[in-house]
């Protein structure tokens, strides 16, 4: 490469980096909550599958309602849909801290590969809070090979560590939380959260800095101009295109 592509290059990669911005996204919720369930599947996870999920710093946070008091070393929950939900919510917090993705499956980051697992449990729970909770079930779908460590986690004292941290965390809002989901961006909890619950992408979109990214300005109902960062990505390719092929 001759020193002005490398030059150009570099110009685009810093381009690409000063422009990647991702917001945090924060969810609180609870393993058999019907709205957490609704607002998972039908918003939160194709929006995350979607182009604008790049731009997404996700935290899942199961939890909710939930009540606990430490009984020795161990801590016991109270649960606002029950005891098969305390079960749940610690069979989430172990698969979140303990998913891996596998060589055979490239086409998962170990986030996305959470985010499946997730919305798989919340899709099999839906309507059928009292059946056996389907962990088991997801993890075959989505050939999860340390299956037993999740499991093993949930039902000993390391799921109620991880369950407990996720309270303390839930009990750092404010205000506190009194609806479930909570989605919090950037730290903050205000009026998105409503138009979260119905419109995800938009409610990430209106919490990104201009300028937005084409998934931004191509959402419907907003206007069909062509951002700066959009015509900066596209210099970027051609100038890699033009380095490479030099
Ligand atoms: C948790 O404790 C609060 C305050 O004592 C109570 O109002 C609430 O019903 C409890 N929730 C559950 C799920 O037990
Ligand atoms: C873990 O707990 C669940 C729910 O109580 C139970 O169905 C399952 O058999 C337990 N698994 C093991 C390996 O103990």
């Amino acid at each position: 490469m001759t020193s002005i592509t490398m030059l150009i290059a570099l110009f685009v990669v810093i381009i690409g980096v000063c422009t990647a911005q991702k917001v945090p996204v924060s969810v609180y919720y609870e393993s058999l909550c019907p709205d957490s369930q609704a607002f998972i599947s039908e918003q939160l996870y194709p929006a995350m599958k979607s182009p604008l999920g790049r731009f997404v710093d996700l935290k899942l946070i199961p939890y909710g309602k939930s009540n606990r008091s430490t009984i020795g070393s161990d801590v016991e929950f109270t649960c606002h849909h029950g005891p098969n939900e305390c079960y749940g919510n610690k069979v989430h917090s172990c698969a979140i801290e303990h998913i891996q993705v596998n060589s055979f499956q490239n086409q998962y980051t170990r986030e996305s590969l959470i985010l499946e697992y997730v919305n798989c449990l919340m899709q099999l729970t839906r309507n059928f809070p009292d059946q056996l909770f389907p962990g088991k079930r997801c993890a075959e779908q989505f050939k999860l090979e340390n299956w037993q460590v999740i499991e093993a986690c949930a039902n000993q004292t390391e799921g109620s560590k991880l369950l407990e941290k996720n309270g303390e965390l839930t009990d750092t809002l404010k205000p506190s939380l009194t609806s479930v989901p909570t989605i919090t961006f950037r730290h903050q909890q205000d009026e998105s959260q409503a138009l979260a619950l119905v419109n995800f992408r938009s409610a990430v979109c209106k919490k990104m800095q201009s300028p937005l990214p084409v998934e931004c300005t191509s959402l419907p109902n907003s206007a069909p101009v062509q951002s700066a960062t959009t015509y900066l990505m596209g210099l970027s390719s051609l100038g890699l295109i033009l380095a490479l092929k030099i």
